[in-house]
């Protein structure tokens, strides 16, 4: 059995910031973002209870109620997130607190932006080994609690939401998938966690915020994304041509063009919403997938091929049937 996508989710907290207002407060411009990234504003959590966990729970909740499922009846919960509320116990595990899952196994992932991709295919593995049936995944960011405000070159490009899937063992659904990671890249984009305070080590108490080498991860990208897109074709036999919506990680229009352009196929097999929602990492394609899947453009058959890259390194693909 493999794992079919049967509901769908997604949540964006209501403040929007567009670049014009990121301009009144630091050296910007709207057309020094759009230019470069595509990205017009982006969604960030603006009150105390508007979190990781509360964005979570929405998103979890629109994808049962879409599944026509009852929170008894998942047994697996996955959050993939790099933004967590608490160090422990997992987003997971309060998720299934909060919607009333007891039956479920919780835990997360962290795989940055590739996080979601990730919990598919381990999801996958899952109801391939006949262990669980029915699963819950979630990819959620809240980044604006990691970026470094005064780093006008990545604090415009991130935004805040959560994105769900419900999936069920079924004949058919993901046909293929595939993972990768290389640490050897581990610093071109990372965040370090809190600092030792144990009484041996002098510690420096500076909070961490996000770096990255952005033209470094650009170069990745344009690069490792489009060979797995090739990859998981080639396993299937399939043709660039034969995937009805191609579902990438939203992190730049420039290189969802760019992947565009070397599988030779016109822009408009790439669904984007990069320009209304910046990049929200792990979030990034369950919120694309629910847009598309609620705008009624996905067709009982079609195929859609997800992939996505992000900070490990990691990159990732699932090609399945809707
Ligand atoms: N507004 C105005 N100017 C800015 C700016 C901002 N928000 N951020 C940086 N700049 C300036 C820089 O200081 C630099 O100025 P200088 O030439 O005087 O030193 C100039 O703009 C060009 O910066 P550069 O880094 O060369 O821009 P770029 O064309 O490489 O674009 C990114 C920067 C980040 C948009 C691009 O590298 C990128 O998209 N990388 C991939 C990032 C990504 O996808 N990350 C997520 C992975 S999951």
């Amino acid at each position: 059995m493999r794992a079919k996508i049967i509901g769908t989710g997604s949540y964006l907290p209501e403040k929007i910031a567009s670049n014009d207002d990121l301009s009144t407060l630091m050296d910007t411009s709207d057309e020094w973002i759009k230019s470069r990234t595509g990205i017009c504003e982006r969604h960030l959590v603006s009150s105390e209870t508007e979190n990781t966990l509360s964005m979570a729970v929405n998103a979890g909740k629109a994808a049962l109620a879409d599944a026509n499922l009852t929170p008894e009846e998942v047994d697996l919960i996955i959050v993939a997130t790099v933004s967590s509320d608490f160090i422990t116990p997992s987003t997971a595990c309060m998720v299934q607190r909060e919607l009333g899952a007891f039956h479920a196994a919780a835990f997360d992932i962290n795989a940055a932006c590739s996080g979601f991709l990730f919990a598919l295919n381990t999801v996958d593995a899952y109801f391939q080994a006949g262990i669980y049936q029915t699963a819950l995944i979630i990819g959620v960011e809240t980044l604006s609690k990691i970026i470094d405000w005064n780093d006008r070159s990545t604090c415009v490009l991130f935004g805040d939401g959560a994105g769900a899937a419900v999936l069920q063992a079924s004949e058919d659904g993901i046909i293929a998938s595939l993972q990768g990671s290389n640490g050897a890249g581990a610093n071109v984009l990372m965040c370090k966690s809190r600092s030792n305070n144990n009484p041996y080590i002098s510690t420096d108490t500076n909070p961490d915020y996000l770096y990255m080498n952005g033209q470094e991860v650009f170069k990745f990208a344009v690069k490792k994304e489009p060979e797995c897109i090739q990859e998981i074709l080639a396993q299937t036999g399939l043709a660039p041509t034969d995937i009805t919506w191609y579902l990438l990680h939203q992190a730049n229009y420039r290189i969802i063009s760019s992947i565009a352009k070397k599988l030779k196929l016109p822009l408009d097999k790439f669904p984007s919403n990069v320009d209304r929602c910046g990049n929200t990492s792990a979030a990034s394609i369950p919120i694309l997938l629910d847009e598309v899947h609620r705008a009624g453009k996905l067709t009982k058959g079609d195929l859609l091929l997800l992939s996505g890259f992000g900070a490990g390194l990691t990159w990732g693909a699932a090609l399945l049937r809707w």
